[in-house]
């Protein structure tokens, strides 16, 4: 039975704002919860030193999600997207994901591409509906329980999105 409207807790304000070094190990404990093959610690660090766009969103202070992408050559890749498990399914993925394709359409890129496991149909679902094509497939491009798995490649036409806008 659905529970009314009415009676469910208010969520706090999200905000999202830059991840920092102090972060990495909350980020970690999502990260860890939510992959089989989860980033490491080091790999966090890394994506912050080498300056990528690394982003938490926070709901009541507590980090509840976060998003990586890299920009060069007027290409934007989103390479981590998580959402901790207890905060899914409430818009929090979308509102990163949007918050990251902002960044990149300002710093003036033109295209936004991603991998996603094809057995990951929430994030898949996600892509979509705001607007991702695939156009690609790896072969083998990411450890599975059982060997390897594919990803397929999606892209976004960011000046396309900007001017359906
Ligand atoms: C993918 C992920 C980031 C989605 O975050 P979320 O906050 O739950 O997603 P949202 O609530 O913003 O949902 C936005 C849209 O995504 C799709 N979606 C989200 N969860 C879904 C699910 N379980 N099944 C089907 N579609 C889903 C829907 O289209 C939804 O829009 P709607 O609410 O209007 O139907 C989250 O499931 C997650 O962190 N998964 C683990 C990490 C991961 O796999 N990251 C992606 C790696 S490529």
């Amino acid at each position: 039975m659905a529970i009314a409207p009415e009676l469910l807790e208010p969520m706090p304000p999200a905000q999202i704002r830059a991840m920092c070094a102090a972060d990495v190990p909350e980020v970690f404990a999502i990260e860890r919860a939510a992959y089989s093959f989860p980033w490491s610690a080091g790999i966090f660090r890394d994506c912050l030193r080498v300056g990528y766009v690394c982003r938490v969103l926070t709901v009541g202070g507590q980090i509840a999600g976060y998003g990586v992408m890299s920009m060069g050559a007027g290409e934007m890749h989103v390479l981590n997207l998580c959402i901790a498990e207890a905060q899914r399914g409430r818009g929090l993925g979308r509102r990163m994901l949007e918050h990251l394709l902002a960044q990149g359409a300002a710093a003036g890129m033109t295209d936004a591409f991603l991998e996603v496991r094809p057995s990951n149909c929430a994030a898949l679902a996600l892509y979509r509906a705001l607007g991702f094509e695939q156009i690609g497939m790896r072969r083998g491009y990411y450890q599975a329980v059982n060997g390897r798995e594919d990803a397929c490649v999606l892209k976004l036409t960011l000046r396309a999105r900007r001017a359906e806008s």
